[in-house]
C-alpha cells in the first residue's frame, strides 16, 4: 500500500454522476481508516463528452487516466447521442476507446449472490444457491475491433434484387490475444475451484475452433485446473438451468458481453454487478450496467455495483486487501439489515427500507 493513490473519476453519463459520488464516500472514508489519500482527477467521457469536446474520448481525458494509479469509471450513453448514422461520434467510442488505449484486454466480471438477495433473483432461490463465478471476457478484440462497413446502393443488395445497403463486422482474433486471456482465467481458477468453462461456436467459427485448440493448449500448462470446452448456445442455456456448475467462464469479447448481462440477472439485478479490465498498465474499474437514462437525476439508482467496483480497485489495483474486504462487509451488512434500492426490493420488503443514491452510500459508510 503506497501514501497516496491517484484516482481517475469517468463519471459518464445518466446515472454515472449520482453512483460515482457514492463510491467516492466511500473511498473518502477508507482513506481516513487506512491512513491513506486517494487524489482524485475528473475527466469528460462519453456523451457529455461529445458535448463539451465534440468526441467522446479527449486527448486530455486519456492522458488523465494514463497518469492515474487506477481509473473509476460509471457509465456512458443515453437516447440523447443515439444514432444509427455511422460517422455521428457515438459514446460508447469512449469506453471501447479506453479500454483500447490502456490495453486492457481481461475484463474480470465477479457474479455473486449476496445471500440477501436471493429472493430477488427471478430464478429460484435454490437454484442461485451458491452462485460464485468470474467471467473472464477478452475485451480488447474480436466484433468490437474488427473491421467494418456499411456500403449503400450495392446491386442486388436490397430487397427484390434492387441495390441496397451491404454492412459487415469482423470477428478477427491473434494468438497471442486469445493465449493471455485464456492464461487469465487459468491463473483465476489456481486461486478458486480450479475449472474453467471455456466459451465458444467451434461447430461454426473458425476463431472460435482456434480458441479452442489454444485453451487445450494453455490447459496443458496448468494441469491443477480442468478444462471444459462448451458452446456459447449451450452456455446461455446452462448459466439460467444450473447456474453454480460455473466457476471461472472465459470467453471471447462479444460473447462475454452477453453472458455478463444473463449472469447478472442471476443475481437479481445488474446493479449488483462490478468489473475490473486489467492490462499491462493503469485498471479501470465499471459496473457492468449502463447508464440507465431512465432513471438518471432522480437519485434512485442503486450504487451498488459502482461501490464494488471501488471494491476490486482496492483488490487489484492498490492491494488493499483489508480495505476490499472492508467494503464487502459493509455492504453484506446493509443488505442483511433489509436495505434495498428499488431495482432489488422484493414484494416483501419494509416500505421504509426502500432508499435512494444517497441513503444507500451513507449507510454503506456508516458500516466501514
Ligand atoms: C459492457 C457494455 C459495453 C460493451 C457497451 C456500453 C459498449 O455493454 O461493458 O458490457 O458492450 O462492452
Ligand atoms: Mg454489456
Amino acid at each position: 500500500m503506497a501514501d497516496t493513490y491517484k484516482i481517475c473519476l469517468l463519471p459518464g453519463d445518466g446515472i454515472g454522476p449520482e453512483i460515482i459520488a457514492e463510491a467516492v464516500k466511500v473511498l473518502d472514508a477508507l482513506a481516513d481508516r487506512y491512513g491513506t489519500t486517494f487524489d482524485y482527477e475528473r475527466a469528460l467521457i462519453g456523451g457529455c463528452a461529445i458535448d463539451e469536446c465534440g468526441s467522446p474520448l479527449p486527448d486530455e481525458t486519456l492522458a488523465a487516466a494514463k497518469a492515474s494509479d487506477a481509473v473509476l469509471l460509471a457509465s456512458v450513453g443515453g437516447p440523447k447521442w443515439d444514432t444509427t448514422d455511422p460517422d455521428a461520434p457515438r459514446p460508447e467510442q469512449g469506453l471501447l476507446g479506453i479500454r483500447k488505449e490502456l490495453g486492457l484486454y481481461a475484463n474480470l466480471r465477479p457474479v455473486v449472490i449476496f445471500d440477501a438477495l436471493k429472493d430477488a433473483s427471478t430464478l429460484k432461490a435454490e437454484a442461485v444457491d451458491g452462485v460464485d463465478i468470474m467471467i473472464v471476457r477478452e475485451l480488447t478484440g474480436g466484433l468490437y475491433f474488427g473491421k467494418r462497413e456499411r456500403r449503400e446502393g450495392v446491386d442486388g443488395a436490397g430487397v427484390d434484387g434492387a441495390a441496397g445497403v451491404q454492412a459487415y463486422d469482423t470477428l478477427i482474433y491473434n494468438e497471442y490475444e486469445i493465449v493471455r486471456i485464456l492464461r487469465q482465467a487459468f491463473e483465476a481458477a489456481r486461486k478458486r475451484s480450479g475449472k474453467v468453462h471455456s466459451i465458444d461456436k467451434a461447430n461454426v467459427l473458425e476463431t472460435s475452433r482456434v480458441w479452442r485448440e489454444l485453451a487445450h493448449r494453455v490447459a496443458a500448462d496448468y494441469p491443477d485446473v480442468e478444462l471444459v470446452d462448451m458452446l456459447v448456445d449451450n452456455a446461455a442455456m446452462q448459466l439460467v438451468r444450473e447456474p453454480s456448475q460455473f466457476d471461472v467462464l472465459v470467453t471471447e469479447n462479444m460473447f462475454g458481453d452477453i453472458l455478463s448481462d444473463e449472469a447478472a440477472q442471476i443475481t437479481g439485478s445488474l446493479g449488483m454487478l462490478a468489473s475490473a479490465s486489467l492490462g499491462d498498465g493503469t485498471a479501470l474499474y465499471e459496473p457492468s450496467h449502463g447508464s440507465a437514462p431512465d432513471i438518471a437525476g432522480r437519485g434512485i439508482a442503486n450504487p451498488l455495483a459502482q461501490i464494488l467496483s471501488v471494491e476490486l480497485m482496492l483488490r487489484y489495483s492498490f492491494d488493499m486487501q483489508d480495505a476490499a474486504d472492508d467494503v464487502n462487509r459493509a455492504i453484506t451488512a446493509v443488505l442483511d439489515e433489509g436495505w434495498r434500492t428499488g431495482d432489488i426490493a422484493a414484494d416483501d420488503t419494509d416500505p421504509k427500507r426502500i432508499v435512494g443514491t444517497e441513503k444507500m452510500g451513507d449507510l454503506v459508510v456508516a458500516h466501514l
